[in-house]
């Protein structure tokens, strides 16, 4: 009989609750989330060049994710031990200090669930028996909703700056009825959302310009500061 596979994982499906054990002490992913965002990205494994290089990189913007409301959770198919090791290299190379959970998934169970694995099955291992679980990013909302998901090959380290920029295009679409063109980084013209009659528009973005009827650019509305 053909494996069973575990549900397909959309955007917008309830980001699936587990129990773990992380660098950082057990965890109720749930509980974990509480009323934040979330980035929950995944390596192939333990002391592996690109994945050393991208957990530097996540140690270094952390303050950045803070700031937006967003915690980090690593996951490696290995155990804590392994994980703990591996971080004192990753804080030697990379300068930073890494300060975010690692999740000991040697079993899989966390990357199954989340279909963190490639074609095979839980059973797949290269040839120098590296058990491939895949680069994913999840980005959780504080409802529990996954708002994006990234699947990378092994060969290819991430972009940090690409998912802290995703963050930034979710909660200001979330905050103002808008959405983000090609590119978009904060401070540049955002796109009115296409649900917001040009009516509406005037009212929430008084300089909002038609290039077409289906693409209304506008600055974002000024932050109101109370007076004190
Ligand atoms: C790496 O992180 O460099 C890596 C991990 C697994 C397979 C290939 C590369």
């Amino acid at each position: 009989m053909a494996e069973q596979r575990a549900t397909p994982l959309r955007l917008g499906s309830i980001a699936p609750n587990f129990d773990a054990e992380t660098t950082k002490g057990p965890i109720n992913f749930h509980e974990f989330i509480g009323d934040n965002w979330v980035v929950l990205f995944s390596h192939p494994e333990d002391y592996t060049p690109v994945c050393t290089t991208e957990l530097g990189a996540f140690a270094k913007l952390e303050p950045e994710f803070t700031k937006r409301g967003v915690k980090l959770i690593g996951l490696s198919a290995n155990t804590i031990d392994s994980h703990e090791g591996w971080i004192k290299d990753i804080d030697e190379i990379s300068g930073s200090k890494l300060n975010f959970p690692i999740i000991g998934d040697k079993e899989r169970k966390v990357a199954y669930v989340y279909d963190m694995l490639d074609y095979q099955d839980t059973t797949n291992v290269d040839s120098k028996g590296i058990a491939f679980t895949i680069r994913s990013v999840f980005i959780i909302d504080p409802k529990k909703t996954i708002r994006l998901i990234l699947s990378y090959p092994a060969s290819t380290g991430r972009n940090t700056a690409e998912v802290l920029r995703v963050v930034d295009s979710l909660q200001t679409g979330d905050k103002h009825r808008v959405t983000t063109p090609i590119n978009w980084v904060p401070g540049d013209d955002v796109i009115v959302h296409p649900g917001v009659n040009n009516e509406l528009a005037k009212e929430l973005f008084p300089d909002f310009k038609i290039v077409k009827p289906y693409l209304r650019f506008t600055p974002l509305p000024k932050e109101k500061t109370s007076a004190a």
